[in-house]
C-alpha cells in the first residue's frame, strides 16, 4: 500500500518536471526571444502567423469587418498564438480617421472616431507639422480603440483627376506626396502605433482596379510612382506598407519581388512588413509566389492560403528560409504593437480635443480661389471675402443656396470613410460665428434634405457595401430652385453662397459628365442666383464641397469668390465659416492642377482604361510637369491659392556645399491682416542627356502666421541627390552637372524670384527593376 502511493507520488513529481520542462522549451514571445520563438514555431504556426486572422479565417472567403470578435467595423487582423505568447493585432482603416463600428451589439455606447480632413485638403496646407499633428491625433484613436495599425496613409499620385480614390491621396507631385506622408506617419507612430503607406504601387485607377496592369517607363515610375513611397521609407519607415490590387508591367504588385524586395528594401531600406491589399487567392497568383517575393501577410487572410504555403514548403516550391524572414518581419512588428505590450485601450480618445485640431486642420487646407471686389456700392474697392459687419454693426444674412450647404460632406465613401460623431453643416457653421441664413430659403432646403436621402437610398440600393455603408453622408441630388425664390432671398440677404458638392469613393472612377463637370441645374442656380444677386449690388460666393477637381473655367466669372474647402471633415461647417469671416486668413494651395477639360490631362487618352491595360504613354508628364512643360492654359494652376492678405519675396540666395544645396528666401506680408505664405521652389535643369519637364517642385515651405509688414526667412535643404532624373540605361540616378535655376513661387505659374547655381554630377547606382515587357510610346518634347 505505502508502495503504490509511494509509486503515485514520484509519477507526479516526474509528470510536473516534464510539463515544466516543456513549458520552458515553449518560450513566450518578446523583443528579445525572436530566434528562439521563430525556433519553436511549427510549420502550421508560421503559415498560419503569414495570413491574416479574419473572423471566418476558417471559412473560405474572408471578408472585411472579419475582426469584429477584436473591434467591430476594423478592417483586419494578425493570427493569435497564445501558445506562443503571440497576440493578436488588428488593423483598421483611414487615412481620414479610424474607421470602425459606431455602434455595438449589447451596449448604447457610441465608438465614433473624428473625421478629420481628406488627404488632398490635409495635403493642400502644405503644413508638415500639421500633418504630424493630425496623425498623432490618429494614433491616439486607433490605440485607444484598440488597434494597432491604422491603413493608411494614402501615397497614389493623382495621375488624372477622375480617379475615385484621388480625396485619398496627396497630391499629382510627388515630393508634396511623400514629405505629407512622412509627416503623418511620424505623427501616428510617436505612440507606438502602426500606419500602412498604401497602395504600393501605380494603384492610379479603381475601374478593374484587381485586373488592370499598369504599363510605365522606370523612370516614370521611379521619379513619380515610387518617389512619394520612397520619401515616406527613408523619412518616416511606416510600419506596414500594402501591396496593391493591379499589376505592374506585367506582375501582380502582390508578387512583385522587383517592387517589394528589389526597390522597397534594397534600395530603399523599407524594415517593416508589407501586407497585401484585400483580396485573398488570386487568379494567376501563387500564394507562393507573394510569400517568397516579400508579402509578409496576406489579408484578409483565408484558410486555403495557409494550406497553400505549408504545401508548397512540403514541395520545395517555397523555401523555408524565405518563410522564415518573412515570419521573423511579423515576430519584429507584433513585439511593436499596443496588443503586444498589453496597453490599456479606453475606448475614449479626447474626441474634443481632436474635433478642435479637424478644424484647425481643415482651415489650413481650404484654398481661396477666387476673391474679386464686392459689387455691394456701399463697400467700393472691398473684396468679397472675408464677409465683414455691416455699416450698422449687424451682422451680414446669407442666402444659402445647393443642397450641400445643407448636407456637408465629410469624407469621401469606400474604405476610406470614417463614421463621425456628426457633421457641422454650413447654416449651423455661419450660426456659431453668428451670421444667419434666411428663413425661407433655408426651411424649403431643410425639409428636401431627408426626403432626397430616402429617395436616394431607395433608387440606390445597389447591395454595394461601400454605398450602403456611404449612406448618411451621401452626395444627395441638386434642388431646382425657381427665379420667384431667388428674386425673394436677394431682398432679404446681403450675400448668396451656393454649395457645390462631389463625393467619389473606393471601388469606381469618376465619371466626367456627371462628377467633373456641373451639371444642368447647377449651372442654372449659378447663373440665375447671380444674375438677381448682382442686379441688386450684393454679390455671391461658391463653395466647393468636393473630394476632387471638378470644372470651374465655365461658371467662375459668374460669381465673385470661390472657395474649395474639398471634403474637409466633421467639423466642415465651422471650418469653412473660419475661413468666410476672416476669423482664420486663408493659407492653403492646391496640389494638383485644375484643368479647363478634364481630357486637358495628358493622361487622358488611358484613363481609366478599361482593356486591363493602361499605358502610361504620357510618362513622366503628370499634372504640371505637362501643362507647363507644354505650355497648356489651366482653370488653376499646381501651388495656387489666394489669401487676404499679401507677400513679397526678397532676392533669395543658394549655397552649394558638397551635396547640400540650400535655398533661402524672405517673405514679408504687405497685406493688412495676418496670414501665411507657401513658398515654392521649382527647378529647372541645363540641357542635358535626359529630357526634363520645365520645372519640377524641388522644395517647399509655409511660414509662421506674419504679422501685417512682419517677414520671416524660410530656409530650404535639398540633396544633391533631389535634382536628379532616372537614367534607365544605366539603372541610376542622375544629376547632370551645370548650371541650375530655382524659381520660387507663389504657385507654379506665379514665380516671383529666380536664382541659379552650378552644381557638380551626381549618380546613385540602383537596381534593376521592373523593366517594362513590351516597348512604350512615350510622349516626348518636340
Ligand atoms: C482597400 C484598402 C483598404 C482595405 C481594407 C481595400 O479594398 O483598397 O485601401 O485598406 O480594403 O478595408
Amino acid at each position: 500500500m505505502m508502495k503504490t502511493f509511494k509509486n503515485i507520488a514520484l509519477a507526479m513529481v516526474a509528470s510536473l518536471i516534464t510539463t515544466n520542462a516543456m513549458a520552458q522549451q515553449t518560450p513566450k514571445l518578446s523583443a528579445e526571444n525572436i530566434d528562439e520563438v521563430l525556433k519553436a514555431m511549427t510549420l502550421q504556426e508560421k503559415a498560419r502567423l503569414l495570413v491574416g486572422s479574419a473572423r471566418d479565417f476558417f471559412g473560405e472567403m474572408a471578408v472585411v469587418g472579419g475582426s469584429a470578435d477584436y473591434v467591430p467595423g476594423a478592417a483586419g487582423s494578425t493570427a493569435l498564438i497564445p501558445r506562443l505568447g503571440i497576440p493578436a493585432t488588428v488593423l483598421t482603416d483611414g487615412p481620414a480617421g479610424v474607421r470602425i463600428n459606431p455602434t455595438r451589439e449589447g451596449t448604447t455606447e457610441t465608438f465614433h472616431a473624428t473625421g478629420f480632413p481628406i488627404g488632398s485638403c490635409l495635403a493642400a496646407s502644405w503644413n508638415s507639422d500639421l500633418l504630424y499633428k493630425v496623425g498623432k491625433a490618429i494614433g491616439n484613436e486607433t490605440m485607444e480603440y484598440r488597434c494597432d495599425v491604422i491603413l493608411g496613409p494614402g501615397l497614389n499620385l493623382h495621375r488624372n483627376p477622375l480617379c475615385g480614390r484621388n480625396f485619398e491621396y496627396f497630391s499629382e507631385d510627388p515630393l508634396v506626396t511623400g514629405k505629407m506622408a512622412a509627416a503623418y506617419i511620424n505623427g501616428v507612430q510617436s505612440h507606438g502605433v502602426g500606419t500602412s503607406a498604401k497602395h504600393y504601387a501605380v494603384n492610379s485607377q479603381e475601374t478593374d482596379r484587381t485586373s488592370v496592369d499598369e504599363r510605365l517607363s522606370v523612370r516614370a515610375a521611379r521619379e513619380l510612382y515610387l518617389r512619394g513611397f520612397e520619401i515616406a521609407v527613408r523619412e518616416s519607415q511606416p510600419w506596414t506598407v500594402m501591396s496593391s490590387y493591379n499589376s505592374v508591367n506585367g506582375q501582380y504588385s502582390m508578387g512583385n519581388h522587383d517592387l517589394l524586395t528589389k526597390i522597397l528594401r534594397d534600395d530603399w531600406g523599407f524594415k517593416g512588413i508589407v501586407m497585401t491589399d484585400w483580396i485573398g487567392i488570386r487568379e494567376g497568383l501563387r500564394t507562393a509566389d507573394e510569400v517568397a517575393a516579400g508579402n509578409d501577410l496576406l489579408e484578409p487572410g483565408q484558410k486555403r492560403q495557409a494550406e497553400q504555403i505549408i504545401e508548397a514548403v512540403e514541395k520545395g516550391e517555397l523555401s523555408m528560409a524565405d518563410v522564415d524572414r518573412n515570419v521573423r518581419r511579423m515576430l519584429e512588428y507584433i513585439v511593436k504593437t499596443p496588443s503586444f505590450r498589453r496597453h490599456a485601450f479606453t475606448n475614449k480618445p479626447d474626441l474634443t480635443a481632436h474635433a478642435a485640431l479637424a478644424r484647425e486642420a481643415a482651415t489650413e487646407g481650404i484654398v481661396l480661389m477666387k476673391n474679386k471686389p464686392t459689387p455691394n456700392p456701399t463697400q467700393k474697392g472691398k473684396e468679397t471675402l472675408p464677409l465683414t459687419v455691416k455699416k450698422d454693426g449687424s451682422n451680414v444674412v446669407v442666402a444659402l443656396f445647393g443642397v450641400g450647404s445643407y448636407h456637408m460632406l465629410s469624407g469621401g465613401t469606400g474604405s476610406g470613410r470614417v463614421h463621425t460623431p456628426y457633421i457641422i453643416n454650413m447654416v449651423e457653421g455661419l450660426k456659431n460665428a453668428g451670421i444667419g441664413t434666411t428663413k425661407m430659403l433655408t426651411d424649403v432646403y431643410n425639409k428636401y434634405v431627408p426626403y432626397a436621402r430616402a429617395k436616394f437610398q431607395a433608387d440606390n440600393h445597389t447591395g454595394e457595401w461601400y454605398l450602403q455603408d456611404a449612406w448618411g453622408d451621401q452626395k444627395l441630388p441638386e434642388m431646382p430652385v425657381g427665379k420667384n425664390m431667388i428674386n425673394h432671398e436677394v431682398k432679404e440677404a446681403d450675400v448668396a453662397i451656393i454649395t457645390i458638392g462631389r463625393q467619389a469613393g473606393e471601388g469606381g472612377d469618376r465619371d466626367a459628365e456627371r462628377e467633373f463637370y456641373l451639371n444642368t441645374d447647377e449651372q442654372q442656380l449659378i447663373k440665375n442666383v447671380s444674375e438677381i444677386f448682382h442686379a441688386e449690388g450684393k454679390p455671391v460666393v461658391v463653395v466647393i464641397n468636393s473630394g476632387s477637381v471638378i470644372e470651374t473655367s465655365s461658371w467662375r466669372d459668374r460669381t465673385d469668390a470661390i472657395v474649395c474647402a474639398w471634403e474637409p471633415g466633421e467639423e466642415a461647417g465651422n471650418a469653412i465659416a473660419d475661413v468666410l469671416t476672416g476669423k482664420v486668413c486663408p493659407s492653403g494651395k492646391l496640389t494638383m492642377t485644375w484643368p479647363i477639360s478634364v481630357y486637358d490631362h495628358a493622361s487622358s487618352r488611358h484613363f481609366p482604361s478599361r482593356n486591363k491595360v493602361s499605358n502610361h504613354e504620357e510618362d513622366i508628364y503628370v499634372g504640371y510637369r505637362y501643362f507647363d512643360t507644354f505650355n497648356k492654359d489651366v482653370s488653376y494652376p499646381f501651388g495656387y491659392g489666394l489669401s487676404y492678405t499679401a507677400f513679397e519675396y526678397s532676392k533669395p540666395s543658394v549655397k552649394v556645399k558638397g551635396d547640400r544645396i540650400t535655398v533661402s528666401v524672405s517673405v514679408k506680408n504687405t497685406g493688412n491682416v495676418s496670414g501665411k505664405e507657401i513658398a515654392q521652389v521649382y527647378v529647372s535643369a541645363p540641357a542635358g542627356q535626359l529630357e526634363k519637364p520645365v520645372q519640377e517642385l524641388k522644395a517647399f515651405a509655409k511660414t509662421r502666421e506674419l504679422k501685417p509688414g512682419e517677414s520671416q526667412v524660410l530656409t530650404m535643404e535639398l540633396q544633391r541627390r533631389d535634382l536628379a532624373s532616372y537614367d534607365e540605361t544605366n539603372c541610376q540616378w542622375l544629376t547632370e552637372a551645370g548650371t541650375y535655376t530655382f524659381r520660387i513661387g507663389a504657385s507654379s505659374r506665379d514665380i516671383r524670384q529666380t536664382v541659379t547655381a552650378k552644381v557638380a554630377q551626381y549618380t546613385e547606382k540602383t537596381s534593376d527593376a521592373l523593366r517594362p515587357k513590351q516597348e512604350l510610346k512615350l510622349l516626348k518634347q518636340q
